[in-house]
Parts: structure tokens; sequence; C-alpha cells
């Protein structure tokens, strides 16, 4: 039973649209999963909203029910899709394309994922240089870019019937932008849009589309796009969530899942040596400098927040972390991820851990999406506006309010999702303190 009053949350009904920015590898294995999940040829694996349990009340009390049973959660049976890309390619023939799913499961949802078309990308090159593509808005400036991004998703929404949207960024990583003065606040975000400024990137527009649509924003990539306070502010104005950046998969999920074990056990650090090889689009992408270096940005702090050097220097002080991406093509979506993790014991012996992670990285990325298109959803039936960090659990570098220093822990992003459900339905929060059973 709730001890507290539950947080008022408006029912899931009807049909929820999920705008999807790139129609690339993780895409299609999310759109193409979902359809194989709804004719029960496959299983959600991955998903927390599909498959995660939550522990309410006392370890004895024996409540356990499923996450979508415990929240309001849209069901699969009512999620439409809908996608932007620069290559005009339908969701089948871009996942055939992506190659990440066999032929044998793709024919069976070929059908659906044939309707889905993509329509035309906002899309400047100078963004991401090693892309081109002819599926491409035209327009006199930034501005009205985003007015036809606008118009174009109020039309899609009525043809669609659906009573709520949300957008999803799992378009390509753009280059490497730094805070501007142009984020400011809105009016200059709007000059710079109406003057072309070089600051303003093709996923800010997208973003910024979203959320004067009324349209909770989720930025799968690294790129900085809802992260500037303009576009913070403007979805805290218009009450939408808002999170990001970069889905936490593959050789990260791993790094937040282990570096927490060693800081926990008080063991050192000497240095964390990551390469990975990759051979899909995206590899491609990151293969330009630019590109990488916003994804390397995404992918160097995390340790760095985890095992805390200024707390612990006698551990982690000057430990020594590199991140590799290779573009290697013979391995299209199936990455390989080696890790050399070396690390120091008691009296400062030192070891060594080896991680040969062969993963398949849209496999991992897929169920991020479905959660995040689920649980955005359910924020905003629920009022939560702006930055939604009880979202950090899925992602690599965390959206946090300002001056707020992200959380990476992988277990204790999961713990915070937890309580933020128990907090929405009124029932006690998990401290794990456990005293009650020993009284
Ligand atoms: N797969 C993972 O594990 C993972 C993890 C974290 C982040 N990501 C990020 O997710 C994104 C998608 O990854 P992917 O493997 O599907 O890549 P992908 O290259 O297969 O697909 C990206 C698609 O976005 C399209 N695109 C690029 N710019 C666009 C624009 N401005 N508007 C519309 N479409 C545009 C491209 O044409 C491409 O089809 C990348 O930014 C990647 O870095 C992926």
């Amino acid at each position: 039973m709730p001890v507290q009053t539950p947080v008022e949350i408006a029912p899931a009904k009807g049909k929820l649209g999920v705008l999807l920015v790139g129609l690339g590898a993780v895409s299609t294995t999310f759109i193409a999963g979902v359809e194989a999940i709804k004719k029960g040829i496959a299983d959600p694996v991955g998903s927390l909203t599909q498959m995660g349990t939550i522990r309410l009340g006392k370890r004895t009390d024996n409540r356990v029910p499923l996450i979508k049973d415990f929240v309001p959660l849209a069901k699969l049976e009512d999620l439409v899709f809908g996608a932007w890309d620069i290559f005009p390619d339908s969701a089948f023939e871009a996942a055939t394309h992506a190659g990440v799913l066999e032929k044998d499961l793709l024919a069976q949802v070929r059908i659906p994922l044939q309707k889905i078309k993509p329509m035309k990308a906002v899309f400047d090159q100078t963004y991401v240089k090693r892309l081109q593509g002819t599926n491409v808005k035209e327009g006199a400036n930034k501005l009205e870019l985003a007015q036809q991004l606008i118009d174009e998703i109020a039309v899609w929404r009525k043809k669609n019937k659906c009573s709520r949207v949300v957008m999803i960024w799992a378009a390509s990583t753009e280059i490497f932008l730094k805070q501007h003065a142009v984020y400011k606040n809105l009016d200059t975000f709007e000059k710079a849009m109406r003057e072309n400024h070089k600051a303003i990137a093709p996923s800010m527009i997208y973003a910024y589309a979203a959320l004067k649509s009324g349209i909770p924003f989720a930025n799968g990539a690294p790129n900085l796009t809802v992260d500037v306070p303009a576009l913070r502010v403007l979805a805290e104005t218009n009450r939408l969530p808002i999170c990001g950046k970069d889905f936490k998969t593959g050789q990260t999920l791993m790094k937040t899942i282990i570096a927490p074990g060693l800081k926990s056990r008080m063991l050192g650090l000497h240095g964390w040596y990551s390469t990975n090889i990759l051979g899909n689009r995206d590899g491609e992408v990151l293969d330009d400098p630019d590109s990488f270096k916003t994804k390397e940005e995404s992918k160097l702090s995390v340790l760095e927040y985890i095992l805390q050097p200024e707390v612990y220097p006698k551990l982690y002080k000057d430990f020594s972390h590199v991140v590799r991406i290779n573009y290697y093509p013979p391995r299209g979506d199936n990455k390989e991820g080696w890790d050399n993790i070396d690390i120091f014991g008691w009296l400062g012996y030192p070891m060594q851990i080896k991680i040969d992670f062969l993963c398949r990285d849209s496999i991992l990325a897929a169920p991020i999406v479905l959660d995040l298109a689920l649980f955005m959803d359910l924020a905003q039936r629920t009022g939560m506006r702006g930055i939604q960090e009880w979202l950090s659990f899925y992602f690599k570098s965390p959206q946090t309010a300002p001056g707020l220093y992200p959380e990476h822990d992988v277990f204790i992003q999961l713990m915070k999702l937890k309580n933020t459900l128990r907090h929405l339905r009124g029932e006690d929060l998990i401290t794990h303190l456990g005293l009650e059973y020993y009284d």
C-alpha cells in the first residue's frame, strides 16, 4: 500500500508517437525489435521498462511488481514511429543496410518497417563531415528550418492520430561544440538561428522544434544539443522533460559497472586503456577527429567522477585514461572493445584486468531508446519538466542541473531511477538500511 499520496499521473491513453532523428542502425534495431516483440517472436531483453521489477516496502512484504505494472507506461501496441534521415531509405531498407538484425527476423517485420519513410532532414555537412545525403530540407535560415520541422511535426501527429509524442536524437554524432554566448537565452538563440550562426548545430534545431511543439526531447548522442541554457529554460517554461547525453552502451557501460566495484573495495588504479574496433556508419562518422572529439569527451569523464581522485589521492591521483575508436569495416555493428586495467592492491602490489567485450552496439542501444521513449512520456504525463536526472542510468554523460556534477555509478543511477518511481507512486523510498529486521 502506498504510504504517501501518490503523484497524479495522467493516463497513457491513445497513441504515443516516437519521432526519431536518424533512421540508422540504432533506430531501425529499436523499431524492428518492438515490431518483433509485438508479434511474439522475440523478448524485450535489456529493457528495464519491459522486464524489470521493483521492490516495494520491506523485504518481507513480497511486493515485487513489474515496473510496467507499477507505473502507467504506454503499451508497445500504442507506439507509432516516425523519423528523419538524410537518406530516403525506408526503415526496412535502412535496417537491411545496417546489417544488425538477421534477414529472417527482418523479413517477419518487413511490412511495418517498409511503411516508415524518413522525412527530409535538417542537415549540414559542416557538423558531420563523413556524411552526405540528398533527403535534406532547404530553408532561408536555421529558424525557418525549425519552423518547417514544427509544421511537419503537427501534420505527422494529426495524420498518425497521436495523443502524445516524444523525440529522440539517434542521428550521427556532430562535431565538438563548446558552450557559446548565443546559447545564453532564447532571444540570443533565436537571433543566432535567424543569422545562421555556426554555433547552432542541426541537432539544436530539432530540439528547439520539439520543445516549441510541446514534445519531450532525449539526446542519444554526445552532441551538446539540448544541454544549453536557452533550450533548458525553454523546456522548463513549456513544462517539458529533456535528457541526455549519449546512450550508455558497450565499453562505458562496463566501465560504470566495474569502476564502482573497484572503488568500493578501495583498490587503486594506475591506468585504464580502452580501444574499440567498429565498422558501422557510426564508426565511419567517428573516424573524423572532430566527431570523435565529441565522443571522447563523453567517454573520458566517467572514471574521474566515479573514482573521485581528489577524495582518494592515494588510490586514483593521476591515473592514465585513454580511449580509442578505430573504424574497421569488416566488423560492421559487431564492435570489439578491449580494456586493459592496471590496478593495485594491498601494499601497492600491481594486478591487471583484461576485458574483451564482443558486443553489438545497436542491440545494447535499442532497449535504451524504448525505455527513454516510455519514461519521457511518463515524465511528461506526471508534469516533470526540465532535466530528468533520474534517467542518468541510460547515458554516458548525464545532463544535470547547472553546477551539479553527474552521477556515473550505474548502481546509484538505478537506485535513483527506482526511487523516483516509488516516489511517484507514494511508496517508501528504499534506503537499504534494514535495521528494522533486527529490532
Ligand atoms: N549504438 C550505440 O551503442 C550507441 C551508443 C551511444 C550513442 N550512440 C549514438 O547514437 C547515434 C546513432 O547511432 P547509429 O549506430 O544508429 O548510427 P548510424 O550512422 O547507423 O545512424 C545515424 C543516422 O543518422 C542520420 N543522420 C545524420 N545526421 C542527421 C540529421 N541531421 N538529421 C537526420 N538524420 C541524420 C544518418 O544518415 C544515419 O542514417 C550516433 O550518434 C551514435 O554515436 C550509439
